[in-house]
């Protein structure tokens, strides 16, 4: 079952009922003012940091669901709705939801009056835009009451919901015409404010939110707007709310429009008064002005379509299968650029009060977008690297807004120094700058002990080097790629953290997933000591990569698959020897998207051993058996009921891996029925039983042992995003960015037809059509600007502005 259907022409999903399994959401702002809206209105804005800076509140955890969000609500006669139906719920004759590329547009129709609401981030103001058009559809005049809502968050989303013995006394505003200021805090410590104005003359406003829905009453019945006058109530503590009144009359067929805007305001800490106690509104009116016409928005909107008509223009494929061209060409990058954005902190599963930037998260991240913005993706990479220390380990997550390590939860996680190499690697074969490497780089944000770069790099790679355990592998600490696999951790009480609780270190417990990674990012490290001409230090970290491959393929391999662990007493997980957990799916996938085993027949037999044991039809689990019961010395992987999370759900980060490992061995059609499963927009038709939004991938889906199999849940923010894009773009569609430059070398299925694709890459434009023959991997001939040249990679030439490439497989 479906609750809407893409539309392709103007980048949009068309949501057609409000009554979605899931709120499905979508996200707003470039960079440094976001929003998440849902398709009911529901949803929250904060400046640059999700916990500390929280412009509007939001209550996770509610009942009911989502009910906090920037309403509308239109009295006409005794009727009161919504344009996204939330709060209010009252059914609707028609409404439409259209998720778009950095906007959201709701239509609704009741009792013959339209109302539209277009709400979106501007390129370079730190405010929301909401337009609201409200038409007269009927044949007589219409005298309506529109009505705005938001809730102010007390700025730091954590204290917010937790310190209400200071919180419920110290909020505050300031109210001038049309414009409501929301200053809590600002008389002490705080240089910002927050604004919600509407470009027209209003009847009444509300700031307090007892005297806007009354005592007891929720969004869904405030007392005002059913009474149809607000109260000019001015806030004193409790809690501050914006709303404004304006009473309409519309003629049949006449159509008035607002400009409503919610902004966050700074001013340096000289400026901060206007006269004693009433703040400085200058730079909040300069804001208000540049929005005042409906041209002025007009043109904000079109310098936003603008904005992502080029980004999106940078890899763009024609092909013969709708629902790949859909992905790639715009959900799965936008998915890509929204984890850009939000790495793990906010959207309807991350409270945006806890995990900030994760250390691995970002970097694999940067995988799916260093294409689209490689000046952003480069500072990203020195923000990542300034969080190491000084042995090449680092602080797992760190906060957006002080760019600083987080030590609650500090490092140990032992495969997040490798994480390091893949996104500067990556970074180096799209650009070609190298010059990055030469960057001074702090340890742990401090600059008396910086270094290049490419240092950074070297103490990732020794790290590994200097932490194997009894059988050669790395030491996986506290967890590796998989936060719930705890072998160090050995948790008995609740409550306690399975990430940190333990010692970090652990002497023995080892991982083959890092040995897999090791072999894949140890050789790209070695190809930048190529570059930077240092050959004996590309020799000596071959060398370790080759003895690491020889691990693997001893210690590590169990027969008929890669082993995933040794636990702290040397156990084997992960293999056939264990009664439940014998085969995951990281050590497969990555073992053998490194080249780990191709010769010697141990990949494919990997992968099979993958298909039989692991595959559903919703896409590969991560283990098998699921684990029935607590394992002390396994941690949280064994919590889940089996089927959830890492706990034999599909975790659909790794999917990709293992069609990527596909791609390896030549397999087009299993690489490509792999990419399909769990391919949001395969899973549309299913969106009943999938729950979450059927244009953007989720972390899980719940796999075979669960009850409710093929839920998806934790929408938007995952590696899945980077990881899918990586896998159909350089591999399946195999445009692949090397250090000497593109590659051309498609992984299809047989019957996936001839496919036309615009790269543009270091400058130059690269049209390339792909002649597939019916052959699912092999170049036969690859004619470049009417020249055939040998081998898949297309040389970087800095002359060069176009290419014509033909690619003819078999
Ligand atoms: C984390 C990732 C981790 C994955 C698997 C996600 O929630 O953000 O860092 O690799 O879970 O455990």
């Amino acid at each position: 079952m479906q609750y809407g259907f893409f539309d392709d022409k103007n980048r949009e999903y068309v949501i057609t009922t409000p009554k979605t399994p899931l709120p499905w959401i979508n996200y707003l702002g470039n960079k440094d003012f976001f929003s998440l809206v849902s398709n009911t209105c529901g949803g929250y804005s904060f400046y640059k940091d999700a916990k500390l800076l929280r412009l509007t509140r939001y209550r996770y955890n509610n009942v009911p669901y989502d009910n906090n969000g920037k309403y509308f609500y239109i009295k006409d006669g005794e009727t009161v709705w919504n344009p996204g139906w939330q709060p209010v719920k009252t059914e609707l004759d028609s409404y439409e939801c259209r998720h778009g590329i950095g906007y959201s547009k709701f239509t609704s129709v009741k009792n013959d009056v339209k109302a539209s609401v277009l709400t979106f981030v501007p390129m370079s103001d730190t405010c929301e835009i909401s337009h609201v058009e409200l038409t007269n559809n009927s044949s007589s005049e219409k005298k309506l009451q529109l009505f705005s809502y938001v809730e102010w968050c007390l700025w730091n989303a954590d204290d917010d919901m937790k310190n209400f013995q200071r919180n419920l006394s110290t909020g505050e505003v300031e109210i001038v015409d049309s414009t409501i200021f929301h200053k809590t805090e600002y008389r002490e410590r705080r240089n910002h404010y927050a604004i919600y104005s509407v470009n027209t003359k209003v009847d009444a406003v509300d700031t307090s939110r007892d005297a806007f829905l009354g005592a007891y009453n929720g969004p869904d019945h405030p007392d005002a707007v059913f009474a149809g006058k607000l109260t000019n109530s001015v806030a004193s503590g409790w809690s501050p709310i914006a709303a404004h009144q304006i009473d309409i009359t519309l003629a049949p067929g006449e159509t008035k429009t607002f400009n409503f805007i919610l902004g966050y305001v700074e001013n340096p800490e000289d400026q901060k008064w206007e006269s004693h106690g009433i703040i400085n509104k200058k730079p909040a009116n300069e804001m208000l002005a540049r929005y005042q016409s409906d041209a002025d928005v007009d043109k904000a909107f079109a310098e936003l379509s603008a904005y992502w008509d080029n980004l999106l223009s940078i890899y763009h494929v024609k092909s013969s299968n709708e629902k790949v061209d859909r992905m790639v060409n715009i959900w799965n990058q936008y998915q890509c650029m929204v984890t850009f954005n939000m790495s793990r902190s906010a959207s309807y599963y991350e409270s945006g009060i806890g995990r900030g930037m994760g250390f691995r998260d970002s970097c694999q991240d940067l995988l799916g977008f260093v294409h689209l913005i490689p000046d952003r993706a480069r500072e990203r990479i020195i923000d990542i690297a300034s969080t190491q220390f000084q042995d090449g380990s680092a602080y797992h997550q760190y906060q957006p807004l002080t760019k600083k390590g987080n030590s609650d939860i500090g490092s140990g996680f032992n495969d997040d120094p490798l994480w390091l190499i893949a996104g500067t690697s990556a970074y180096i074969r799209e650009t070609g700058d190298m010059s990055i490497l030469d960057e001074t780089v702090p340890f742990d944000n401090d600059m008396s002990v910086a270094t290049p770069l490419m240092n950074h790099l070297k103490r990732s790679f020794d790290y590994i080097v200097n932490h194997k355990g009894p059988h050669d592998l790395p030491l996986i600490g506290r967890a590796d790629w998989n936060d719930c696999l705890n072998l160090n951790c050995f948790s008995a009480h609740p409550g306690e953290s399975f990430q940190t609780f333990g010692p970090s270190e652990g002497p023995v417990a080892e991982s083959v997933f890092i040995a897999g990674m090791f072999v894949k990012y140890g050789e790209e490290y070695a190809q930048l000591c190529e570059l930077k001409g240092d050959s004996a230090e590309a020799e000596r970290a071959r060398a370790e990569v080759k003895k690491m491959y020889d691990a693997v393929c001893t210690a590590g391999w169990d027969g008929e698959w890669f082993v995933r662990a040794y636990d702290a007493h040397s156990n084997k997980v992960g293999s056939h020897e264990c009664k439940e957990g014998q085969i995951y799916i990281e050590p497969q996938g990555f073992c053998v998207l490194a080249g780990i085993g191709v010769k010697e027949g141990l990949a494919e037999k990997a992968l099979k051993s993958v298909k039989e044991r692991l595959d559903t039809k919703y896409g590969v689990m991560i283990l098998q058996p699921a684990y029935t019961e607590y394992h002390l010395e396994l941690g949280e992987v064994s919590s889940y009921p089996p089927g959830y999370k890492e706990n034999a759900g599909i975790f659909c980060h790794n999917n990709p891996w293992v069609s990527i490992a596909e791609t390896v061995l030549g397999h087009g059609d299993r690489a490509f029925e792999i990419y399909k499963k769990t391919c949001p927009a395969y899973v549309e038709e299913i969106s009943d039983i999938h729950c979450t939004e059927p244009y953007v991938y989720s972390q899980m889906v719940a796999g075979r042992d669960a009850k409710f199999f093929g839920q998806g849940k934790n929408s938007w923010l995952t590696g899945t995003a980077a990881w899918t894009f990586v896998n159909i773009s350089q591999y399946i569609l195999g445009i692949y960015p090397t250090h000497k430059g593109l590659s051309v070398d498609p992984c299809v299925p047989a019957g996936f037809g001839d496919f036309e694709l615009v790269r543009k890459y270091r400058g130059a434009t690269y049209n390339i059509s792909v002649k597939t023959n019916g052959a699912q991997k092999g170049i036969q001939k690859l004619i470049v600007n009417g020249n055939e040249i040998n081998g898949t990679v297309i040389p970087y030439d800095p002359s060069v502005k176009e290419y014509t490439v033909e690619a003819i497989m078999g």
